[in-house]
């Protein structure tokens, strides 16, 4: 297949498009300041220059987002627009204007974390944005079949936990490797409408 992947040189992204490659797929890297396309999806501008560079693809793979962590009692408003603007707004956006560039049996995977089911401390406007992706996930997939799309939800990173490790105390942690199972389960298997949990 040939699979476009934003976020291609972050540490879920370079796990995911290493296995994508390892079975053959022709993989399409896309990021703000890397990548064979450089994109911003969380901008009109961005999705229109990634979507002219890209082309047509069979497979649209999302490991990108960020979002503020601090506690609720400090969170902004600006914050959760963040959040929204930067994690989920862009990848229902890159969803909605990669519909008529992904083949028409393709897939759509989106990256969303273990926050929205098992929240942290410091993590609600993440639970929020993570929930509403999912949320879009399932319904989304009612409508855009036979196109799939499924979102990928992984509990914090073994390669984070030098970060976040005081964050998520007694999460099982989760290579980025598995992570990147996770994608290729979305991309050629048969579901939709799902969000995979790892672990
Ligand atoms: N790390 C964890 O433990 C963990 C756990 C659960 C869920 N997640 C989620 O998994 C995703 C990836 O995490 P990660 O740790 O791999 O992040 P990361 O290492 O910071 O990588 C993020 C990648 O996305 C790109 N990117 C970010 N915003 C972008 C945008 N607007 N347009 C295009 N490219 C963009 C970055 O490159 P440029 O800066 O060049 O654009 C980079 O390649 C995030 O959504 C995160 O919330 C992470």
């Amino acid at each position: 297949m040939r699979i476009v992947v934003v976020g291609a040189s972050g540490t879920v992204g370079q796990a995911v498009v290493d296995l994508l490659r390892s079975r053959g797929h022709e993989v399409v890297t896309v990021g703000r300041s890397s990548g064979d396309v450089r994109a911003d999806i969380s901008t009109a501008d961005g999705l229109t220059h990634l979507w002219e560079q890209v082309g047509e693809v069979d497979a649209v793979a999302c490991a990108a987002g960020e979002v503020p962590f601090a506690p609720v009692t400090d969170l902004t408003s600006a914050d959760y627009s963040s959040a929204w603007e930067k994690k989920a707004l862009a990848q229902i956006n890159l969803v909605r204007t990669g519909l008529d560039h992904v083949a028409p049996t393709g897939s759509f995977t989106l990256i969303s974390g273990i926050v929205s089911r098992d929240p942290i401390r410091t993590g609600a406007a993440a639970s929020a944005v993570n929930g509403a992706i999912e949320a879009f996930v399932r319904a989304a997939a009612v409508e855009i079949a036979p196109r799939r799309i499924n979102a990928v939800s992984p509990s914090v990173l073994t390669e984070s936990l030098d970060v976040f490790d005081a964050f998520f105390p007694g999460f099982p942690p989760v290579d980025a490797a598995d992570v990147a199972r996770g994608f290729v389960k979305a991309i050629e298997g048969a579901g939709t409408g799902r969000t995979i949990e790892l672990p």
